[in-house]
């Protein structure tokens, strides 16, 4: 059985408690994961406080170099890493391969990136009396970050911090999601081997308030980012004053089908994008709104799709959903599509339980106000909803409190431009679904599913400081 410890400073530490990983598709146990306490989440900090007085003093090309060098290790190892996704998240292979192929790329965005930051001069004889002067910025790392990541793509989202962190010379300590360690895990080794100086990385596995509190409130400390539920994220918020801070929420991310659309050519799409990896995704397909000129024609057209969809193993390469990451999840949705019932709603297709997982689920006759509509529900269920007009699907689209990406597919693009101003969402997909992110792009919601972006080049932004120069040319 394999059992874990914490990284930190570059060495391998043991804990006095440890606790169960158990698989999401199997219930066995997999490993014993170290519990850091708090001196352990403050020793880590601490090493990383340490560690930034020599790592920001490194050049762009030499910390270019380490991440292009953890690019070639992830490529070597790809399908070893997939099946860590597999075993510790439930995500289906296929699925896993392709989170590594993006991580890649993320940790390469993140390589050129180091290249890439820069300031800019300041016209500083534009000012009156300012003529002797010049004036540049430059960008400043902050020194430790607190990186806080999810389950549901714990090598991407863990990149994510980790790539733009050390691309402009921050250390950072990372607490991975309780579920998912491993993935985390294995990055130390890789960084290692990559020459990421001792201590620029610290891992840190465990859950409980009092050690999130201390990675968030350590004076050490510069700035948070998290990904994670918006009732955690605004808790964090709440305590780090004046700290930086970047939060990636949830939704209940929507798409508008408009009458102009070749139905034909989208269903597989929305359909991946509604149950891909169980739809535990923030940007996961919840809410389709669709012409009702069409929508019976979709409906049955997305309901055969999915049908089709294999539920199973995730370590089989034929299987498209598996698992959800706990028993209790399940418990949660069962309880919320039982409610949807009870005020009206139906089930086209799936709805069907078991113990760990949910068959992939779509509901017709829904309302705004129902938790399968309204909340975020990171489980696969869609809710297919018919509208009038364009203004109407853009009003029921905006009817909630999240907003991180939405869709339109439309082919009049007055019309597909006029959704772009008009959604309230960090993104606007057009003409595809909003479960789509390439890794240079910035990702980020508006309204309670977020604060601030990622994306290489914004958190880049994120996590540096501005520093502004003046110089006078004479005395
Ligand atoms: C997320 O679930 O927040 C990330 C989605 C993605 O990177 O595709």
């Amino acid at each position: 059985m394999k059992e874990t410890k914490l990284w930190i400073n570059g060495q391998w530490q043991d804990t006095e408690k440890s606790y169960e990983l158990t698989s999401p598709y199997s219930g066995e146990v997999i490993a014993h994961i170290a519990k850091a306490s708090i001196q352990d989440v403050e020793r880590a900090i601490e090493g990383a406080q340490q560690a930034f007085q020599l790592f920001k003093k490194t050049t762009a090309y030499e910390r270019a170099e380490i991440l292009y060098k953890v690019v070639d290790i992830m490529r070597q190892r790809k399908d070893e890493l997939a099946e860590i996704l597999a075993l510790e998240a439930g995500k289906p292979i296929t699925a896993g391969i392709a989170e590594i192929d993006r991580t890649i790329a993320t940790y390469q965005f993140a390589a050129e990136g180091a290249k890439q930051a820069k300031g800019e001069t300041v016209p500083m004889d534009a000012a009156p009396g300012a003529g002797d002067r010049i004036g540049w910025t430059k960008r400043e790392p902050l020194g430790v970050i607190s990186a806080i990541t999810p389950f549901n793509f714990p090598f991407n989202l863990v990149a994510h911090k980790l790539g733009p962190a050390f691309a402009v010379g921050n250390t950072v300590v990372l607490k991975p999601a309780t579920q998912t360690p491993l993935s985390a895990i294995v990055m130390a080794d890789i960084f290692r081997e990559a020459g990421l100086p001792d201590g620029a990385l610290q891992i840190v596995t465990g859950s409980g308030g009092e050690l999130s509190d201390t990675l968030v409130t350590h004076p050490y400390v510069k700035k948070v980012t998290f990904t994670g539920s918006g009732k955690v994220g605004l808790k964090i918020k709440e305590k780090i004053g004046l700290r930086k801070i970047t939060l990636e929420l949830g939704s209940n991310a929507a798409v508008i089908v408009e009458p102009s659309t070749p139905i034909d050519k989208i269903i597989s799409r929305c359909v991946s994008g509604a149950f891909n990896f169980a739809g535990q995704v923030c940007i996961s397909l919840q809410r389709i709104y669709v012409h009702s000129s069409i929508v019976d024609e979709f409906t049955k057209a997305f309901v055969a799709e999915t049908e089709k969809l294999i539920v199973g193993d995730p370590l089989d390469k034929n299987t498209d959903v598996s698992a959800m990451i706990n028993p209790n999840e399940v418990v949660r949705i069962r309880d919320w599509i039982k409610e949807a019932q009870e005020q009206g709603a139906v089930i086209a297709t799936g709805g069907v339980f078991t113990e760990r997982s949910l068959t992939p689920t779509v509901m017709t006759n829904v309302t705004a106000d129902m938790k399968i509509v309204c909340q975020e529900t990171f489980a696969p269920i869609v809710s297919i909803v018919s509208y009038e007009t364009l203004d109407d699907a853009i009003r029921l689209v905006n009817e909630s409190d999240l907003g991180l990406n939405a869709g339109i597919y439309t082919n009049i693009l007055s019309d597909a431009l006029y959704a772009a101003d008009e959604l309230q969402a960090g993104a606007v997909i057009i003409n595809d679904i909003p479960t789509f992110r390439i890794d240079n792009m910035p990702y980020g919601g508006v309204k309670m599913s977020g604060y601030g972006r990622e994306g290489i080049k914004w958190a880049i932004e994120e996590m540096t400081d501005m520093k502004f120069i003046s110089m006078k040319k004479s005395f």
